[in-house]
């Protein structure tokens, strides 16, 4: 499935922000937070909706409501900082968690949490800001198919070629949502140009 690159003038603003070396972590968190709106709504877009009768103040209709229930899944800790953003826009979403951590020789996920809710029927979107090697996510997706997801949506804010085209071959049936391609990797697998190592951008550790 190919991805979806957000082409919108109001989230290269908010990437920009994200990505100069100045931006201090509140600032950092708050700058996710609203990107992470723009790119949760492309993520739901192709969400179902079913009619429900209602009444304005002036007269009934027929107005249309979210037809399955919404499960973010954050991979930890970067998808943090996307987690705020799903629920101020879908507050009765459930969360699961995902922890995994970066071998940093070989850049391959070691596991050391899960937790999720039912899965089976929801739209479940994986928050990954950073899609490097595509490692992270490729095991996070693979934990949620295992426990019954079966409609996936990933949602990252920064994506390398190399983590995209691993995406499309262990997973091709899961969309990417992200508010860049950019470069490629570096020799230590961070992206560039990148904005650097998005949990100790958004929760200044060193
Ligand atoms: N994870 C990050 O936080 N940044 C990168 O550039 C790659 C992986």
């Amino acid at each position: 499935m190919p991805i979806t690159v957000l082409d919108h003038p109001l989230a290269n603003d908010l990437l920009t922000e994200l990505r100069k070396v100045d931006t201090d972590p509140p600032q950092f968190r708050q700058t996710a937070e609203r990107l992470g709106y723009l790119l949760v709504a492309e993520a739901l877009a192709d969400m179902k909706t079913e009619d429900v009768e209602i009444e304005t103040p002036l007269e009934p209709m027929t107005g249309r409501q979210l037809r399955r229930p919404v499960v973010a899944v954050a991979v930890l800790r970067a998808g943090l900082g996307l987690l705020e953003s799903v629920l101020t826009l879908v507050p009765d979403a459930a969360i699961g968690f995902a922890g995994v951590q970066r071998n940093e020789e070989t850049a391959e996920p070691m596991e050391y949490y899960t937790r999720f809710p039912n899965l089976d029927t929801a739209k479940v979107l994986v928050l990954e800001p950073m899609l490097a090697t595509g490692g992270s996510l490729s095991w996070a997706v693979e934990k949620v198919k295992q426990n019954g997801a079966q409609d996936i949506t990933a949602v990252c804010v920064v994506t390398a070629p190399e983590g995209v085209e691993r995406m499309e071959r262990d997973h091709p049936d899961v969309r990417i949502v992200a508010a860049t391609l950019d470069l490629g990797l570096n020799e230590n697998f961070y992206i560039r140009p990148g904005l650097g190592d998005m949990g100790d951008r958004l929760f200044g550790t060193l």
